[in-house]
């Protein structure tokens, strides 16, 4: 094991910079913003990117005893033809040994500060994967790796900062920073972790209630739900600090859309057949008893939750159900949320129907576009497919 040194000769000014971001992670007003483990890996290595001025950054966390590639941020490939958002949902582990530069990190706990990635001295045991690179036409030429540790020295992933854009390689100012922030971030992520366990136990409520309602389509509307959102943001020139505010909170509220459906009777939600019109009218009840749990907050995320369960099943066009809203004045996350729906509800197999293939699923959307779907919403989704296939085989039903 090495010793951290490197904390005894941190400067003023990175000091200063440390105790600000402890800061922010501590004590967000918006404690919203630390329950999204996502959202937060996605705030952490935004700050340490901009601190570093790293082109790019990943983050791996540990399960099931190897590291899971968990966070990606690429700017440089953000501005091509290789959108890295697909990476995201990479599936794609680390094993935990001296051979790669994460697996070192995590076995030994040294942060590494390498210029060249791709001259790295044969004395050392790790080597770099260039299959990223590869694949995307990135070239990454130096990296800064440190562990992510719980207080107590348990640890629970690897951060990655590659590539400074004002400098060759990174200094040892920021190897320190990088070492720090990986402290703080911990116990954020502890406490992220254990921030999330009441809205768990909601969807696995849900869970228990309906099995054939799984965690991984929950996980899916989640995900396609912020992929979409964040694809129209940049269409539309919104800026990244308003983008990750509201991403948070609709990852969740997407989770949560068919929470209602607890109050449905068996005979009706577990129908293997389809539904009466008496039926139907009962099972329409599903949205405003899920947004009854959300009435009366102020808080955001219960705000958009209200919203969300009440409005997901609106029309653009206004034939939707319960209240008829037409276009616009159906708020943008439940239009979204009616997207990821129904796509996932028609390519996955139903009590009460079979999957459809994806071809016969994307032309039924589109045919659908400007009728149940706000259009632009449509586009965005079709221009996002490669992004909607990564989420799928990476929540695909086990
Ligand atoms: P869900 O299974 O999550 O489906 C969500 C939405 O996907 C549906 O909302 C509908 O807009 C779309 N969808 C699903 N299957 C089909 C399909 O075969 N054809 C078309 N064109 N669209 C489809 P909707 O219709 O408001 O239904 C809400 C919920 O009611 C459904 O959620 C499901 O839980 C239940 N449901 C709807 N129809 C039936 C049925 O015939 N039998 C049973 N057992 N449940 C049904
Ligand atoms: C996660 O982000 O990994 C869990 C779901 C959430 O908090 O949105
Ligand atoms: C919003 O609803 O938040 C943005 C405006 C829109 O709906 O297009
Ligand atoms: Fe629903
Ligand atoms: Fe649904």
């Amino acid at each position: 094991m090495h010793s951290h040194t490197e904390q005894n000769t941190i400067d003023h000014k990175t000091q200063l910079k440390i105790e600000r971001l402890e800061y922010l992670l501590n004590f967000s007003e918006n404690l919203v913003l630390i329950e999204d483990i996502n959202s937060l890996l996605d705030q952490l290595l935004y700050d340490a990117r901009s601190e570093c001025m790293a082109e790019a950054g990943s983050i791996y966390l540990l399960e099931d005893g190897a590291l899971r590639f968990s966070y990606v941020q690429n700017d440089l490939l953000a501005r091509t033809k290789y959108d890295n958002r697909q990476y995201l949902y990479a599936d794609h582990t680390v094993a935990i040994d001296e051979k790669s530069i994460a697996g070192y990190t995590a076995s030994t706990g040294e942060t590494l500060n390498i210029k060249d990635v791709y001259n790295i001295p044969a004395t050392e045991s790790y080597c770099f994967n260039p299959i990223f690179d590869q694949e995307t036409g990135y070239r990454t030429r130096s990296i800064i790796s440190a562990p992510l540790r719980k207080e107590g020295g348990e640890l629970i992933g690897v951060i990655q900062l590659i590539n400074p854009s004002d400098k060759l390689s990174f200094s040892e100012d920021d190897k320190n920073y990088i070492y720090h922030i990986g402290r703080i971030a911990s116990s954020a992520i502890q406490r992220a972790q254990a921030g999330n366990a009441t809205f768990m136990r909601m969807l696995k409520m849900a869970e228990l209630r309906d099995p054939k309602e799984t965690g991984a389509h929950v996980n899916r509307v989640g995900a396609y739900s912020i992929e979409i959102y964040d694809a129209w943001a940049k269409n539309r020139g919104i800026e990244e600090q308003e983008i990750r505010a509201f991403k948070e909170p609709l990852h969740i509220a997407a989770m949560l859309h068919d929470i209602g459906k607890v109050a449905i009777s068996d005979l009706i939600l577990k129908k293997p057949a389809k539904l009466t019109d008496e039926e139907f009218d009962i099972m329409r009840g599903h949205t405003s008893s899920g947004a009854s749990l959300f009435n009366d907050s102020d808080i955001k995320l219960d705000r958009m939750s209200y919203e969300t369960t009440l409005y997901h099943h609106e029309c653009w066009n206004g034939t939707g159900y319960p209240h008829q809203l037409k276009g616009e004045e159906i708020p943008l996350h439940a239009r979204i949320v009616a997207v990821a729906d129904v796509y996932d509800a028609l390519i996955s197999v139903r009590a009460y129907k079979d999957s459809w293939s994806e071809d016969k699923v994307l032309s039924y959307m589109q045919e659908q576009s400007g009728k149940h779907f706000d259009p632009e919403l449509i586009d965005i989704f079709i221009s996002i497919q490669e992004i909607i296939r990564g989420i799928r085989h990476r929540y695909r039903e086990t």
